[in-house]
């Protein structure tokens, strides 16, 4: 049986055909995912095929996502045309610095920056775009805080959709806004937050046949699942304790444990890591769910702030499927504040790494989570950076240089700050301040 849409809601329980345009259950309106239930896999041969796959030169070989197609059960070769830019194939950085920081004796980073578009969304718009086409899809749309509308304006140019994208007015960055301009996106400007843009987004999309490609589309998730089988193929199937990922929307952590629950039930991992999300401290609603003693309501933030506008969400789409997630993997939920955050990111810039504010919440939770005894210091942790440090370079210059606030006014001190240095045109001059500020001769 291939691939069917499920509802989630279990007292509902409908399933859909794979090729019908819906992102909710039209019965109940709970979340759907896309999954081949009957799924049958030998695991050793499993493993060989994507391994020899990446000596490939077919287009889906080397894809970091395609190569695992075997785990996509909504895709037919003979029926799909697939929309790839070579997207995944990230790395696994070993950053010492970084697991000093935060008290671990260990720690890795699996960087989804690296991506075309310079994001995770990559890993999923590979998917997402390829099923618009494959339904014939003219016209894709998305809101966006950055990300995903330079993932999807790329995508969609390079299968020759046209793409729509909708942006919280005055809160994207600059480098976002001119990759989906360059990739020639119709660019809408909406004077609204994020949370109220995509309730607006999802009704346009039902009224006008435009297609979503937000993570409320489950062929999204199923891209995005293919980061947990990357690394885990990158580390020769080597479970880590912990996999550690920001929180937004909350798309990602439901990928990552949904692929990893199927990878472990396929037999190709013998346990499941335990999920970490961190969020921004104003942004989270995730955090205060699962430390409300009863966890019984789950209740939005009506105005989430931060400067890390990557998971500056506070109506997550994803919540249930999020919880089912971190709760099947003995999860934890933490949150970091802006110091933290900014802190954290120029630690992880000094391991040569760099990444954007979102990812750098993963180092700034792991620190408290260490410090909680929540995470020990011997663990074998994973934290996924999902966005390229030139994401937002207004907010590095002005942490490095002193100038960084958030928009309630608190300033941001600039703890692992590096400022530029103006000098004349004077060679003794400068020779002298060179050694004076880093002594050595070569
Ligand atoms: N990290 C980065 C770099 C992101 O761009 C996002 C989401 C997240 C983390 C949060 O991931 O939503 O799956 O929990 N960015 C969206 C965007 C909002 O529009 O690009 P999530």
């Amino acid at each position: 049986m291939p691939s069917q849409l499920h509802c989630l809601n279990s007292a509902c329980g409908a399933v859909y055909a794979i090729g019908e345009v819906i992102y909710t259950c039209p019965k109940c309106g709970a979340l759907l995912e896309a999954a081949d239930r009957d799924l049958k896999l030998d695991p050793d041969a499993a493993k060989r095929t994507w391994r020899e796959r990446r000596m490939s030169n077919a287009p889906l070989d080397q894809s970091g996502v395609w190569r695992y197609r075997e785990l996509l059960g909504f895709f037919d070769e003979r029926e799909h045309c697939v929309v790839t830019l070579r997207e995944g194939n990230t790395p696994v950085l070993d950053a010492p610095k970084a697991a000093a920081y935060a008290g671990l004796d260990a720690l890795t980073f699996k960087h989804q920056g690296f991506n075309p578009t310079g994001s995770f969304k990559d890993n999923g718009m590979t998917a997402g775009a390829t099923v618009a086409m494959r339904l014939g899809m003219r016209r894709v749309a998305c809101v966006s805080t950055g990300n995903t509308s330079a993932s999807m304006a790329a995508y969609a140019a390079a299968a020759g959709m046209t793409p729509i994208i909708f942006l919280p007015h005055g809160n994207i960055s600059h480098g976002k806004l001119a990759q989906a301009l360059e990739y020639g996106a119709l660019t809408l400007q909406i004077e609204a937050n994020f949370d109220q843009i995509l309730a607006l987004v999802r009704v346009l999309a039902e009224k006008t046949g435009i297609y979503l490609l937000n993570s409320v589309n489950p062929f999204r998730i199923e891209g995005q699942k293919t980061i947990m089988v990357e690394m885990l193929d990158q580390r020769d199937w080597r479970v880590p304790d912990w996999v550690v990922v920001p929180g937004g929307n909350l798309g990602n952590v439901s990928a990552f444990g949904k692929g990893l629950r199927e990878l472990h039930a396929l037999g190709l991992i013998d346990r499941l890591p335990r999920l970490a999300v961190v969020q921004a401290a104003r942004s989270a609603p995730f955090y205060d769910y699962f430390h409300n003693a009863e966890r019984a309501a789950f209740v939005s933030v009506e105005q989430p702030e931060t400067l890390a506008t990557a998971i500056r969400i506070g109506d997550p789409v994803s919540w249930p499927k999020a919880i089912h997630e971190v709760e099947t993997s003995g999860g934890v939920v933490e949150k970091a504040t802006e110091q933290e955050i900014a802190d954290a990111k120029a630690v992880v810039g000094q391991c040569g790494i760099g990444c954007e504010p979102a990812s750098a919440a993963t180092l700034a939770g792991l620190k408290k989570l260490r410090a909680a005894g929540i995470v020990a210091a011997d663990a074998d942790v994973v934290a996924v950076l999902t966005g390229n440090v030139l994401k937002d370079p207004d907010y590095i210059f002005k942490y490095h240089t002193g100038a960084l606030k958030t928009p309630w006014g608190e300033g941001i001190a600039a703890n692992f700050g590096n400022q530029p240095v103006v000098l004349p045109n004077d060679a003794e001059r400068i020779a002298a301040f060179i050694g004076e500020r880093t002594g050595a001769r070569n």
